[in-house]
């Protein structure tokens, strides 16, 4: 495994597959994906296919799962993957919510899921790294948890999720132990604690009806395995798909978008800038997989933001892939993140070390990061390992302008208060 070669320091990172399959997911059907030959919706605008009836897992996502929910979704958008172990409800969803919602998933007491992952800031923090329940930092910037039921490889940089996730879909699932068990850094606490957690959990009145209605065939539903799973559903349930941009592209409305969105449309998507490469598809990250799609697409790419030294490092607590693999060219390669509500979820990259879109424009128009002085000093463009798609531009202020109308057209202002997602203990 992967994770046994890894020092300790790291392994909070991963999913921990061997706990993991012994803990929580000791009654998955680990069967690989199956279906039609349908290709994958990344690489171009739009490029979402939802013609396909496949699903992974087969038969339990076809019968309790994703047919049976209403995801709320226009025609023509595709609907998230949902594994064969944890078909979706509304009453598994509902339960899910307020779980993210819950203090008590935290050692002290003091953080829920939602700390991190506000739903004003589409799921993410505000931060440029995020503080967990103890007060440590984590050395990344928080995500949004918008769309994640759509991405083949979670987080910023960790393909391990991803091989899992392949043979049982049960990515979001597992991803959770980490905020809830993670030591290194802190982040909600419960490393050692899950029997407390579930005492907790069974003393609320509310839950001791939630809990049987998510899982009427466990014979106890207090669980870990159910909070996870629960949790999972709930996230896979946040989907953005009310945007300008969506309603201009799927909802038939031509007037959503106004000239100059269309005009920095047209330049996200062309050659010059090259930003569609890593950002395409419906839902502008390269890394995704939805119930059309059979091949998981997983990429991580470095896009220019060090280069310390001149030798193509990256900060020691982040280089990326590398961490995992060891091998010199994932150096500084991340994931690139989706771009749906990306006005919102400023800080950016992966240690929130730029402050405003405009200053990612200048990243990528300069093809890559120059820092001046510190100990990170280095020119990003001249960094070896950086994708070659990111080559530089020039824009004029008015093509600037255009991007950044473009980008703001992907804000969905209707997830950002819609009730599904939002705080049920204050109701
Ligand atoms: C202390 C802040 C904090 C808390 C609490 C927290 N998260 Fe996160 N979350 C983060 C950070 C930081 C990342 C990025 C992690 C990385 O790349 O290493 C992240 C990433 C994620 C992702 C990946 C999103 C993507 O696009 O790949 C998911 C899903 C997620 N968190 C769900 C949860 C859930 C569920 C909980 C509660 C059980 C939770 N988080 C609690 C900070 C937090
Ligand atoms: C070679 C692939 C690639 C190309 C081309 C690319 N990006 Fe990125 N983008 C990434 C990766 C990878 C990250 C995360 C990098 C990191 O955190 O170190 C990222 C991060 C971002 C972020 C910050 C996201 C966040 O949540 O913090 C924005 C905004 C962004 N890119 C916009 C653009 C725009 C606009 C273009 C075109 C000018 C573009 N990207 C071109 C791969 C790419």
């Amino acid at each position: 495994m992967l994770s046994s070669r890894l020092p300790d320091a790291l392994r909070y990172r991963l999913y921990r597959s061997s706990a993991l399959l012994g803990l929580a997911v000791v009654t998955a059907s680990l069967g690989g994906a199956c279906g039609d030959d349908v290709t994958d919706g990344s690489g171009g605008e739009g490029g979402a296919s939802s013609s396909s009836s496949s699903s992974v897992g087969g038969a339990g996502g076809e019968a309790g799962g994703s047919e049976a929910y209403d995801w709320g979704l226009p025609p023509g958008y595709p609907k998230p993957r949902v594994p064969a172990d944890n078909p979706m409800s509304a009453a598994k969803v509902e339960l899910g919510r307020r779980l993210f919602y819950d203090t008590r998933l935290s050692g002290n007491q003091t953080q829920s899921c939602a700390s991190c992952h506000e739903q004003a800031l589409a799921f993410t923090d505000g931060l440029a790294v995020s503080v967990g329940s103890t007060g440590e930092q984590t050395p990344r910037s928080s995500m949004s948890t918008v769309n994640t039921g759509y991405l083949s490889s979670l987080t910023w940089a960790n393909s391990n999720l991803s091989s899992i996730a392949i043979e049982s879909g049960l990515l979001l699932e597992t991803q959770a132990m980490v905020p809830l068990f993670g030591e290194d850094p802190v982040e909600l606490g419960l490393s050692g604690m899950d029997e407390v957690m579930l005492e907790r959990l069974r003393a609320e009145p509310v839950y001791q009806a939630a809990f049987p209605a998510a899982f009427p065939d466990e014979s106890d539903p207090f669980s870990l395995q159910s909070v996870l799973y629960a949790l999972a559903a709930f996230q896979r349930s946040i989907l953005s798909y009310r945007s300008a941009y969506d309603r201009y592209n799927y909802g038939g409305d031509p007037t959503a978008l106004s000239a100059s969105a269309l005009r920095g449309r047209e330049l996200f998507f062309g050659e010059r800038l090259e930003c569609f490469h890593c950002h395409g598809g419906f839902n502008f990250s390269d890394s995704v997989a939805h119930e059309g799609t059979t091949f998981d697409e997983v990429m991580f790419h470095n896009n220019g933001l060090y280069n310390v030294g001149g030798t193509g490092d990256y900060p020691e607590d982040n280089t990326g892939l590398y961490e995992l693999t060891g091998v010199p060219s994932d150096m500084g390669r991340f994931r690139a993140p989706s771009l749906r509500n990306i006005a919102l979820t400023a800080p950016y990259m992966h240690d929130g070390s730029i402050a405003t879109l405009s200053e990612v424009l200048d990243h990528y128009a300069a093809g890559g990061r120059t820092i001046e002085t510190g100990p990170y000093a280095g020119d990003g463009s001249q960094n070896p390992y950086k994708s070659e798609l990111i080559a530089g531009f020039t824009l004029t202020e008015e093509e600037r302008a255009d991007v950044l109308a473009f980008l703001e057209s992907l804000t969905d202002e209707a997830l950002l208060t819609d009730p599904r997602w939002s705080n049920p203990w204050k109701e």
